[in-house]
């Protein structure tokens, strides 16, 4: 039957949903016809005009602009719009005991070095309080997991990534670690600040427009991954910062919350890395569950977003 000329705006959606009713892949069809569905409400619902759709155009083609190996504005606004932990809390719906995860954020980098146990990231950070940071990698029984791999990164105590701070040319802040045979892992850092988000383009003018803020508390990314097991994105957060209760980015789980101790005298771990008091300890034990299926992570995706913005 021919489509009607005279179309409403619920004539258009009906007649769009139909287009893609026949879309062979039946969760691709799925994701279509809500994504159509829903944005045609959310249009309707706001009674969006032409000039607003024009400006929603012009953000998404600057937000694309300026993504590149070094930044990511869209994953920037599916944070701050909630989506990335709403995805997030979906897939790991039932609670087993496993470390959460959280949001993976848009400045991991690849190609941070291996370091040895103990190894410094903060080579550089020479304003920062010492920090070391261990604990064990364990599965769900408790058991120890060795050789797991643990990529590290982390603001410098300035607030700003590597890829951010204008006077750094390579990685700072970033590496890999390798648990020993008692599942044991002990990274030397400088203690993580609370840092505002990019702000210098569109998810900072759609902040300020709506009056929120920046700020992120202060944490330390991992993303924790071993054979035959699921990997986990996550971080820990520092107990005391003024952020915890409103993450630009809505990221904070309970039970990554950790206390960063203050050491006034040394310790073995200390004086065997050369650290002088005054320093801190915090102690996170990561617990992964065993692969079901191995689906695509989101390195899997950084790594393609990567090669895109290199390409660029
Ligand atoms: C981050 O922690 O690096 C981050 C996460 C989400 C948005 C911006 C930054
Ligand atoms: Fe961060």
């Amino acid at each position: 039957m021919p489509a009607p000329r005279n179309k409403t705006e619920d004539d258009i959606t009906a007649e769009v949903l139909q287009r893609f009713a026949e879309t062979p892949d039946p969760r691709l069809r799925q994701i279509m016809l809500g994504l159509v569905k829903h944005l045609h409400s959310f249009v309707k619902e706001v009674d969006l005009t032409e000039p607003e759709w024009f400006k929603a155009i012009e953000i998404l083609t600057e937000a694309g602009r300026m993504c590149s190996d070094k930044r990511q504005e869209f994953i920037l606004f599916s944070d701050t719009l909630g989506v990335s932990m709403v995805v997030d809390l979906i897939s790991q719906r039932k609670p087993d005991g496993a470390t959460e995860s959280t949001v993976f954020g848009p400045f991991h980098r690849l190609g941070a070095p291996e370091l040895p146990a103990g190894g410094n990231i903060a080579t550089l950070d020479k304003a920062g309080t010492p920090t070391l940071v261990g604990g064990r990698v364990l599965d769900l029984d408790g058991k120890p997991i060795e050789g797991a791999v643990l990529d590290v990164w982390q603001a410098q105590s300035n607030g700003l990534y590597d890829s951010q701070d204008q006077s750094l040319r390579g990685l700072h802040m970033r590496g890999k670690f390798r648990t020993d045979a008692e599942g044991r892992y002990l990274v030397r850092t400088v203690r993580p600040v609370n840092y505002p988000i990019p702000s210098d383009g569109p998810v900072g003018r759609m902040l300020r427009a709506t009056g929120r803020h920046p700020w992120r508390p202060a944490h330390i990314h991992f993303v924790v991954s071993a054979e035959g097991y699921e990997p986990v994105t996550t971080h820990i957060f520092d107990r005391t910062d003024e952020y915890l209760g409103s993450d630009a980015v809505f990221a904070v789980k309970d039970s990554l919350i950790c206390d960063f101790v203050r050491h006034e005298t040394s310790t073995d771990a200390a004086a065997r890395l050369g650290i002088a008091p005054p320093f801190l300890t915090a102690d996170f034990d990561f617990r992964l569950k065993p692969t079901i299926e191995q689906g695509a992570t989101v390195l899997d995706a950084q790594r393609r977003l990567a090669a895109l913005g290199a390409a660029g």
